[in-house]
């Protein structure tokens, strides 16, 4: 690794997140690129076309290191021509109107051509928002030091709607929120707006995320108030130059008389005049009606509505005897006339489905395939329990195939370690993405679930659950950026290596040092089994502290039988891990075939996934010939070197980081690594009252558990 430079030295707070144009260090591509971008032109005075001209104009100042012409009107000289055929005659005398909509709607091309005889970069594409997406994407090979001579990309999102869902109350707090309050300042708006919304959807759109959702899935009624609908249609407003659409989340008790007890068990009566939201009665409907045509006065554009419904105490259809079809229809049609569409979500799991947690939102969602209507989503988690460290896909993929599914990925990192522990998830969200669930022979691929491919869905989605807060580096851990960067890559290109992914955040927020890149890099992928290692390996979930959900804790009683860790790992005399074998609960026959046998047998079960599906004894013997126990306190150790190992990788890095962002990631992994090691203390002490066998040495992470674990 070569040495600190002068980068260094300069203040990084990390609010420029990976939108930080610094000069491009390499002297020999500073020139080419100086040479070639001499200046700009981006025809048009749209809010989009500007919003481009004015990334351009900012990123290219900082990365050659001085203003560059810009100009609204045609190319003259050298340099960088965007536009579309209709807004840039230079653009629709290339001749190129095929290609590029070939690159659908939201596409762009990037070549380097010549245009009126000379050299240029050009970006062009079929909407103004292509034009935007192709200057990021300009900026980003430049920010990664890219070659420009010869270049010819085509770009289209793989998937349509790429949304984050904040889960923010309207009095600032963030539910699952480690990074500060809210970002929406809803006691200012609409009058006062915060520069802040500006680069934030300046952040969204530079990896291609089209959609919000500010509001809490456990949402107040309040939301959808003339009040605060004025409030979300002045962020509308900032947000739509970015082609950033906003949608609701919506409480599904709104039309009733506001309640007098509000608050208890997150059933607060709604804003309505109704006694009833029983989504059969004519009243219900035309509330449902009448709101939606409200809601599209305030916010022409406006997406739809997300609802999480008879799920952890919220209100739902079931109060009504009625089902998810039957409320999610009723919301979709007062949508429809108006182009929205509805995110009902499967994060269901209802006692009286089935004793096993897991299995519960297959069974009540999967008869329900084919009888949505057109423009309702069933949104589902990556995994079938909820956001853990690790999970098996969720059966539900591959499941419905006339029904569109939305995944839902966590990005806030509620099981993994919050605020405090570094973890890349882009390897996890690439082993979902990438799994096979075999619904139609193979390769068929949960992404090809979601992007659509499989099943011809009419619209395909990804959701992430937003990691972003009011702290100044917006995500709380200077790392968790790289989480906010890498979902929306994903849902933009879910073929995108999480390497690849994690090399251009590094080279965009930090460093070009090919060295220090690959360290960082190195360091990232290893993170997320470091985490599963350190706190839930071999399969195990669901045995954090109740509540908060950041440390340890294998005993509590949540008062409700499928929310006690024991419930989850089943340790006993015999051995550890929750039978979902066809023995067991029988969760594997939700699997297609070969699947559901591979996980059905113990010889065949992925030993990641191993006490997921079985309950193992202790002697039981590994593939890597150690018993189950002390396999299971192998991972342990291994888990809590790797995070030792991180620490020491950072102060190593220490001459190539900006102070800043130095010390304050140096804290996090300090901390990271004492509640690390309490994992293995707590579980293995816990665990060893039933296998009654010892902990083998130097689980701490000693010198010699760390080179074996290397
Ligand atoms: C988890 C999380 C809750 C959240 C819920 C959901 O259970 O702990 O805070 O409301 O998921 O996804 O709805």
């Amino acid at each position: 690794m070569r040495g600190a430079t002068s980068l260094v030295e300069l203040p990084r707070d990390g609010y420029e997140l990976w939108l930080d144009y610094r000069l491009v260090q390499s002297a020999e591509r500073l020139e080419a690129y100086r040479a070639l971008l001499q200046e700009i032109a981006v025809p048009g005075d749209s809010p989009t076309l500007a919003a481009a001209r004015a990334e351009l104009q900012r990123g290219l100042a900082g990365l050659l290191g001085g203003p560059v012409e810009i100009s609204q009107d045609r190319l003259r000289g050298t340099g960088l021509l965007a536009g579309t055929p209709q807004t840039s005659p230079q653009i629709a005398a290339l001749g190129w109107d095929e290609q590029i909509e070939a690159q659908g709607p939201e596409g762009y091309l990037i070549r380097s051509f010549e245009v009126d005889g000379k050299p240029a970069v050009v970006i062009a594409a079929g909407s103004e928002l292509g034009v935007l997406y192709g200057s990021f994407h300009l900026l980003r090979l430049l920010q990664t030091q890219q070659p420009l001579a010869g270049l010819d990309t085509a770009e289209r999102p793989k998937v349509q709607l790429r949304l984050l869902d904040h889960w923010d109350n309207l009095d600032g707090s963030v539910e699952r929120g480690y990074a500060g309050k809210s970002i929406w300042k809803w006691d200012e708006l609409p009058r006062t707006l915060d520069p802040r919304y500006q680069d934030y959807a300046r952040a969204c759109a530079s990896v291609g995320i089209n959609g919000a959702v500010p509001n809490n899935v456990n949402a107040n009624p309040v939301i959808l108030t003339g009040d605060y609908l004025e409030k979300v249609a002045a962020l509308a407003d900032i947000l739509r130059p970015y082609g950033i659409k906003v949608y609701l989340s919506a409480n599904f008790a709104s039309p009733l008389k506001p309640s007098d007890t509000p608050g208890r068990f997150r059933r607060r009566g709604g804003i309505g005049n109704l006694d009833t939201a029983d989504p059969f009665d004519t009243d219900v409907q035309r509330w449902w009606k009448e709101k939606a045509d409200e809601i599209y006065r305030y916010i022409p554009d406006f997406g739809g509505l997300l609802v999480k419904a008879n799920s952890e105490g919220m209100s739902g259809p079931f109060d009504y005897g009625r089902t998810h079809l039957d409320g999610a229809n009723m919301l979709a049609r007062a949508l429809a006339p108006h182009g929205g569409i509805v995110m009902w979500r499967a994060f269901v799991y209802d006692p009286h489905v089935d004793p096993d947690r897991v299995k519960r939102a297959y069974k009540e969602f999967v008869p329900l395939d084919g009888k949505f209507e057109a423009n309702v989503f069933v949104q589902v988690k990556n995994g079938p329990l909820d956001f853990q460290p690790r999970e098996p896909f969720h059966p539900l993929f591959g499941a419905m195939p006339k029904t569109p599914l939305m995944m839902e990925f966590q990005v806030t990192q509620e099981y993994l370690g919050q605020g405090i522990h570094l973890v890349y998830l882009a390897p996890m969200w690439k082993e979902v993405l990438d799994a096979d669930t075999f619904a139609q022979g193979e390769g068929s691929t949960v992404a090809k679930v979601v992007d659509g491919s499989l099943h011809d869905y009419s619209m395909t989605g990804i959701a992430g659950v937003a990691n972003v807060g009011s702290d100044r580096n917006w995500c709380g851990h200077h790392f968790a950026q790289a989480n906010w960067y890498a979902f929306g890559r994903l849902a933009w290109d879910h073929t995108l290596s999480a390497e690849q992914i994690a090399e251009e955040w590094i080279r965009a927020t930090f460093t070009n040092d090919d060295g220090v890149v690959a360290t960082i890099r190195d360091m990232m992928m290893g993170s997320w089994e470091a985490c599963v290692n350190t706190m839930m390996p071999l399969g195990l979930h669901h045995i954090m502290r109740e509540g908060h959900h950041y440390g340890p804790d294998l005993e509590y009683d949540a008062g409700r039988e499928d929310w006690n860790p024991q419930y989850f790992h089943r340790a006993d005399d015999a051995g550890v891990g929750y039978d979902r074998s066809r023995s067991g609960s029988n969760s594997v026959a939700q699997y297609f075939p070969p699947l559901c046998d591979e996980f059905d047998d113990l010889m065949t079960c992925p030993e990641e996934y191993l006490l997921w599906f079985h309950h193992v004894p202790w002697d039981y013997e590994m593939r890597s010939g150690r018993t189950l126990w002390d396999e299971l306190a192998w991972r342990y150790s291994r888990g809590v070197a790797a995070v030792g190992r991180m620490l020491e990788t950072w102060v190593e890095l220490k001459p190539s980081i900006d102070s800043q962002r130095y010390e304050e990631v140096l804290e996090k992994l300090s901390t990271q690594a004492v509640d690390a090691a309490e994992w293995p203390q707590v579980c293995l002490g816990y665990f060893q009252k039933f296998s009654r066998r010892p902990i083998p040495e130097g689980l701490s992470g000693s010198a010699k558990q760390r080179d074996e674990s290397r």
